[in-house]
Order: C-alpha cells, then structure tokens, then sequence
C-alpha cells in the first residue's frame, strides 16, 4: 500500500500536472473527424430525443418506432413500436453492403495462435450456433448463461443468443463456481456455454470443472455447450452424458442458415451481474434498441471510429460490461476491424501489447488506468523500440485516471499525437456517458471533461441542491437510450439503489468535482463499492465471503488506494474464541473469498484485530479504518464506543507485511 499514487512519477512529468495544462485536439484531427465541430452538442440539448432518434436511424430496423421516449421515473422505453435484431444491425447489414470481406476480429490467443475472422464467417458462424442453442430448446425469451475465454466463440454464442431472442448472461471467466451458479440460478438459464479451459499466463484456467460445480447446483440448466480451446492440456475434460455437448459436434450437424428474430425494441438484450453495496450481485437489464443505439454512436464519435481504416483494440474482457458495449456490440454495429486478445500484457513477455499494436497496426487503443500505471512501473521510456505510430487515439476506462499516468499515456504511448479520450460510465450505464470528442474538446490531464451529446449530467449537494462548482455526487437529470431497464426480477431494488436518493434523478454513486471551466473530475464511489483495477467489487460481498469461513466472527473490508490497481483490498478480521492471528490464517482466508468470490476479490492484506471500531449504536466505522489502511491522520475519534480500538488496529496494521 502506498499514499503516493497521486504523485508524479518525475519531474518532467509534473509540469504537466496543473488543472491548467491543456490538451486541444491534435492539429489536423478535426479533417474528416466523425465530430469535427461543437454544433452537435447544442442540436442533441435543443432535442434530446431527436438526436437520439436521429442516430436511432443509423441502425437497420425491421419496423420504426413510433414513440421515441416513455419516460415515467424510474421506467424508460426507448424507441417504442421499433422493432429489430441486433445481430442484424452487427453482421448481415454489413455483409449485405459488400463488406463480407472485412475483418471482423483479428484474433491472437494467449499462446500465440491467431485466427483471422471477416464478418460474412462471423456470420456464418452466428447462424449455425443460433440453429445450435434451438436445437438445445432456447426459444425467445429464455436466459443462455456463458462463462468462456476471450475466444471467438464468445461473441459468436452472444450474437446467437440475440439473433433468436434470447438473452445472455456472460459471467467473467474468473469468477469462482459458486459466483456463476447465484447468477444462473437468478436468471434461471437454460443453457450454460463455456470452454474446456482458457489461457492465463501459460496456465490452464479450469473453466469447465469450475462450470460442472456450478451446474451441480442449478437446476435450470439443461444443457451444457464446451467450446474446444486448451484441449487436454490439463488432463481430459469430463463431459456428462446427456447433458455436456461438444461445440464442433454440435455446430457440424446444424443448419447454415437462421432467420433472425424481430425483437421488439425494448426486449431484453442481455443481462450483466455486478456488486452492489449488499452481498446480492445484482441482475443489471439492458435493452435492444436504445442500447444498440448508443453504444454504437458513443464508439463512433469518441473514438472517432473510421471502420474502413481503422484497427480497434479493447484490451477489455468481455466478461465486464466494456467487453459487451465495446468489443462487441458497438464495433460491430459500426462494421469495426477490432484485435482480440485472450492474455495478459506481460505473457510471455512484457512486450506483448506493444507486440500487438505494431503487428496489426492497431489505431485506436482502449484500456484500463491500471495496465498504464503497471507499464509506467515498468519504465518511464517504455515501451522503447516498438513502432506504435499506427495508433491515432487513446481511450481510458473504469477508475479515475491520474494526471500522471493520462500524461504518460499521451507522451509515451500516444507520442503526442493521439487525443486521450477517459470515458466514464458503468455497468448501469451501458454506454460512455461523460467523455471528450477527440477532434472537438481541448482535454486536462485526468479529468473526464464534459457530459457527451444528449446526456446531462449534474452534481448535487446532500440536500440534493445542484452544485455549479466544486465537489458533488453525480447525477444524471433525464434518461438516456442504454440505460439499465432495471434489476432482474426487483424492480424495488433498482427504484430504491439508483432514484431515490435524489428526487427526479439517477444517482450514479460516484462523487466527482466541476472547476471553473465546467471541466467534471470523478473522485470515486461514494459508497460501499470498491474499484479494484476497474472491477467493481462489494465491501459487503467480500465481508459476507470471510464470515461464511467457520474461524470468523467478524470481519470489516475498505478499498485503500493502491499505486497500480487504483485501490486494494483490505480486511480487518476478528476471529473466533481461542483462533490464533497467524499468517497461515491470514492466507487461508484470502484463499477463501477466492474461491467463494473469485481471485479478484482476494483480499491483499488480511489484518487481525481483537475489536473493530464501532460506533455506539454498533456501526463500524469504515472510514476509520480505511483512515488506517491509507496511513492517513484519524482526525476525531471521540464518537467510537472505544477510542482505543483504533490505536491498537494501527499499531497491528502497521506491522503487517502486505502480500502481493
Ligand atoms: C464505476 C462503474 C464502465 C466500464 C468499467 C467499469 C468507475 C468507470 C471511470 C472513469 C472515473 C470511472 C466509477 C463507476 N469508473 N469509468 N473514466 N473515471 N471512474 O464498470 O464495473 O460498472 O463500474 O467505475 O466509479 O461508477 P463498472
């Protein structure tokens, strides 16, 4: 743990550093940009529901809407009448424009095979596998749960699910056996699709034992589809008779070709879990049309996406929400050439992600605040002699990015030639909601610069009075096309989580601050949510992970800011009668929350204390103790039932030894 992850990393750097420093758009850039002027910004807030009509058109629809918004707080529907398929608007249009030919993924597996995909295979593939899921007894309507690799199969099995109206849910293939059976169990899926295994840093990631536990129990699932990627590797796969059905098998007996169903365009398209502040993940919905049509308008403009010269690359997986939006659904939308990539950026070797831009001339990179400030770890010229100059933008995602690490970003990576676009949104969100036009908004170093057109964002007070300048919460005043349609089976839950708090707004539980240019700067969650290398993950779903172990009676878990993954997890930890503190307890438990939660959830420090800090009426004070996770001054303790408490939890937190 470390408090200097806000300082720069040297001198040249902090020059840049000032609220002052600005960034305009490159010279040139705005020529041929995709927004190259301020005017849509005043067209889309004359007519917020034109503009999004207007871009609503750029898709391909079966049937037009007839009503653009019903808008009745909490509940939007976007596009009403419309009716489409989004596996349409993704493939066969472009296929049926002449564009079969075109690269749809260049994909490269951890171990160094590579495929190359156009979008008429893509499609071919997307047809068979939809006749595949039919075969299996997916009708419309139903759940297919997938927990796979990043392999083609994936996006392949999620365009299946949506060309016969089907809704997926992708569960990160990093998540335990008891995290994928909760979430197939509260969609009650059908079907699950996963992989013999996947590849992390030469390793095989036991997916389909882990999938076999899960199913063990969940009892809506009939079937269970295993995509070939790390053969027997690690021992042969077990495959249950009459349940367990080879992809190949099946995809060599189906039909070539699958009529696409005619969603309507408030069908559910997909549903994605993710932590909220109680131990319940919650069922995030997202929709078809409006969905659709943001996402593939914010890849569009904020990346100033060219398709037919443009190589992307989302370095996301496409078990989170950036994988579905912006490795899927919006770069094919837009009929993008798009790398996918199935490892980490240091396997084999510390080189491979700049390997892979200057093998595929990649243009446009997008990626995590994390994996910059790890390559900044690595060396502040890094990465020296690889030719990156095909690269025209720079996005970054999921956690505020330091001035530092943005300016690093641009100098060293961008070479001072490429817009850094940070693109703020969330899970709920579906879509990049606050973001720079890269040929249009002059940027500061760390700050997410303005809402996008057609989206208002503002900050309020506690009282919810709204705040022109300085720090607030952040709100958004109307609906917005992809927002969530709500939590799966609990409409309360979403009403209460997200519409509550602030009349007539969306509180997104993020604070964030505007300066005197109306310049919004995130600052962070506001609640129990944890932001660890942009994974969101619940302080109360890991407390709740180390009360479930029998040595536990009490446990309290802060995000403290860390230097690369922007927060760490820390657990103070109260054992039971007669337990003793000792290391191999303390990595018994981080073994535990893996294995209930998944290996992202392990927490980095287990810290043992006798008492926790309680207020009187019983409470525990977090902030306190995230106070003495960051080594920061407690300031007044005089409201705690024992003041002391928290001297002693220093004092032992000081000399614990942090595991990496
Ligand atoms: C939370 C959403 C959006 C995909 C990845 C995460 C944080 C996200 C930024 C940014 C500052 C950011 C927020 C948000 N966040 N992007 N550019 N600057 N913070 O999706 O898991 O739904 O998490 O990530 O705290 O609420 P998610």
């Amino acid at each position: 743990m470390s408090d200097s992850a806000h300082e720069p990393a040297h001198a040249a750097i902090s020059d840049f550093l000032s609220e002052e420093r600005r960034f305009p758009p490159p010279e040139g850039f705005a020529e041929g940009a995709v927004v190259s002027d301020r005017s849509l910004y005043e067209r889309a807030e004359a007519d917020p529901e034109g503009f999004w009509a207007e871009q609503a058109g750029s898709l391909e629809w079966f049937q037009k809407w007839h009503t653009v918004l019903e808008w009745e707080l909490p509940n939007a529907r976007w596009f009403v009448g419309g009716t489409l398929n989004v596996s349409v608007n993704c493939l066969d249009r472009h296929v049926a424009a002449g564009l079969g030919e075109r690269v749809a993924y260049y994909f490269e597996g951890e171990p160094g095979d590579t495929r190359t995909i156009s979008y008429a295979e893509l499609l071919a593939d997307v047809e068979r596998f939809a006749n595949v899921l039919k075969g299996l007894g997916v009708r419309r309507g139903d759940r297919v749960a997938i927990y796979m690799p990043m392999i083609p199969e994936l996006p392949v099995a999620m365009l299946a699910c949506t060309r016969i109206g089907a809704a997926h849910s992708v569960v990160f293939g990093g998540f335990s056996p008891d995290a994928l059976r909760d979430r197939i169990n509260d969609a009650a899926a059908k079907v699950l699709i996963t992989a013999d295994g996947g590849w992390r840093r030469g390793a095989v990631v036991a997916l389909k034992e882990n999938a076999d536990a899960a199913v063990a129990g969940a009892p809506s699932i009939e079937h269970v589809v295993v995509a070939r990627r790390t053969g027997d590797a690690d021992g042969p796969t077990p495959m249950t008779e009459g349940r367990d059905e080879w992809w190949d098998d099946l995809m060599a007996g189906a039909d070539p070709s699958c009529e696409p169903e005619q969603m309507e365009a408030e069908d559910l398209l997909y549903l994605l879990y993710t932590s909220g502040t109680t131990a319940k993940p919650k069922g995030i919905m997202h929709s078809t049309g409006g969905y659709l049509t943001q996402v593939a308008f914010t890849h569009r403009a904020v990346f100033d996406v060219h398709p037919e010269s443009d190589v992307y690359w989302c370095a996301a997986d496409i078990g989170w929400v950036t994988g579905h939006s912006y490795i899927v659904y919006g770069p094919l939308a837009n009929g993008t050439s798009s790398v996918l990539y199935e490892g980490t950026p240091d396997f084999p070797d510390k080189d491979r992600w700049w390997d892979i831009i200057e093998r595929y001339r990649v243009s446009i990179l997008y990626c995590a605040p994390t994996a910059i400030r790890t390559f900044m770890k690595w060396g502040a010229e890094y990465p020296d002699g690889h030719d990156l100059s095909s690269l025209r933008v720079l996005g970054s995602v999921g956690e505020p990015i330091n001035p530092e690490a943005w300016t690093w970003y641009w100098q060293t990576i961008g070479g001072g030639k490429c817009p850094v676009v940070d693109t703020w949104w969330q899970t709920e969100t579906g879509a990049i909601m606050i973001a720079p036009l890269p040929a249009v908004t002059t940027c500061k170093p760390g700050s997410a610069t303005f809402a996008l057109p057609g989206i208002s964002a503002e900050l309020v007070d506690d009282a919810g009075e709204v705040v022109e300048r300085g720090g607030g919460y952040l709100t958004l005043t109307r609906p917005w096309p992809a927002m969530l349609r709500g939590l799966y089976q609990d409409p309360e839950r979403y009403r209460e989580t997200y519409w509550s708090r602030f009349e007539g707004r969306y509180f997104a539980g993020d604070g964030a601050k505007l300066d005197e240019e109306g310049y919004l700067w995130l600052l962070g969650r506001v609640d129990d949510v944890m932001n660890v290398s942009g994974h969101r993950i619940s302080t109360t779903e890991v407390e709740s992970s180390l009360v479930d172990h029998p040595s536990v009676a009490e446990a309290a878990v802060v995000g403290a800011k860390d230097e690369t993954t922007g927060q760490a997890i820390i657990a103070f930890v109260t054992l039971r009668g007669g337990q003793e503190h000792t290391s191999e307890r303390g990595e018994d438990l981080r073994r535990h929350v893996a294995k209930l939660i998944g290996p992202i959830a392990r927490p980095k420090t287990v810290i043992f204390t006798d008492e926790l800090p309680k207020t009187r009426s019983g409470k525990i004070m977090r902030r306190l103790l995230k106070d003495v996770a960051e080594g920061r001054d407690l300031g007044d303790t005089t409201t705690l039932a024992d003041p002391l408490v928290v001297e002693e939890i220093r004092r032992l937190s000081s000399q614990q030894p942090t595991e990496e």
